[in-house]
């Protein structure tokens, strides 16, 4: 491998802006990886879209991040690994993966009596993976879904800690309760920064699973394995470059609002043109 490749960048890619809660992990985790961003923030949402829908954006902002020579490719958004990531790893030649297979692992580390919570898009829910990826490792487990779809407006529109938030919430996690499940996943990208509500009302004998965090240590040794880890803290110009497809301003703020770094801007890109 050359060494060039190492010096190349992460590419990362949401439906918005929910994937910048796997880009905190990754600058977090690995920070000497660049990185650069892309946030489908004119077609979102993607939660409530097909399947044929989801791989055709996913395809056009693969085929954008390869353009821009990335070494790999991080699907953070739970849709979009759900429907796209068995596809587009057929279709492309660098390494690719999604959040969803991190987070239905370290759900079968954490769970004790085997039942398991997920909430999550009706894309991802209805797709059905994250039961079956911890049924594969897991046999008998017991899967509990729960879409929660208006859990990303309400983040998108700064109302975490909002009363309404709260009660929307306790309508969803009802039946989960009832089910009486020790581990939940938080399985849309939105959700960690739901996360203490969550956890309050869902009481301490329930572990959650960011799959964010996972994600970020699986790409690391992925890089590893392969040889094309970045040796050293990148210098000179940002190491981190943001695209969206619409809403610069407002991506801003939120990413200012959720990374331990300020980004001074972000730049529009016509997706539908590639
Ligand atoms: N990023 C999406 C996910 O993780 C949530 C937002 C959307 O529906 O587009 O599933």
């Amino acid at each position: 491998m050359q060494t060039n490749e190492r010096d190349k960048a992460i590419g990362v890619f949401d439906s918005g802006i929910g994937g910048l809660t796997v880009v905190r992990e990754i600058m977090r985790n690995i920070p000497n990886e660049r990185i650069i961003y892309f946030g489908d923030t004119a077609r979102l949402p993607y939660g409530s879209k097909s399947k044929d829908t989801v791989i055709g954006f996913s395809r056009q902002i693969v085929r954008f991040l390869q353009e821009q020579d990335v070494k790999a490719i991080v699907i953070a958004c739970n849709t979009a690994s759900a429907f796209a990531l068995d596809t587009l790893q057929e279709e492309i030649d660098i390494p690719i993966i999604g959040v969803v297979k991190p987070g239905a692992k370290v759900a079968c580390e954490a769970t004790r009596n085997g039942r398991i919570g997920v909430i999550a898009t009706k894309g991802t829910i209805g797709s059905g993976l994250y039961g079956n990826l911890i049924r594969r490792t897991l046999p008998n487990a017991k899967v509990f879904g729960q879409p929660c779809p208006l859990f990303v407006p309400l983040v998108e529109e700064g109302w975490r800690k909002d009363p309404i938030t709260r009660e929307v919430a306790q309508r969803y996690l009802v039946d989960l309760k009832e089910n009486d499940i020790d581990t939940l996943i938080l399985g849309c990208t939105h959700y960690p920064l739901l996360r203490s509500l969550v956890g309050e009302l869902m009481g301490p004998q329930v572990t959650l699973v960011n799959p964010a965090y996972e994600t970020a240590l699986q790409l690391r040794n992925l890089l590893q394995e392969q040889g094309i880890a970045s040796q050293e803290k990148p210098e000179g110009e940002t190491p981190y470059k943001f695209f969206v497809s619409d809403a610069v301003e407002s991506f801003k703020d939120f990413a200012n609002s959720i990374l331990p770094i300020d980004i001074a801007r972000a730049q529009k890109v016509d997706i539908e043109s590639y």
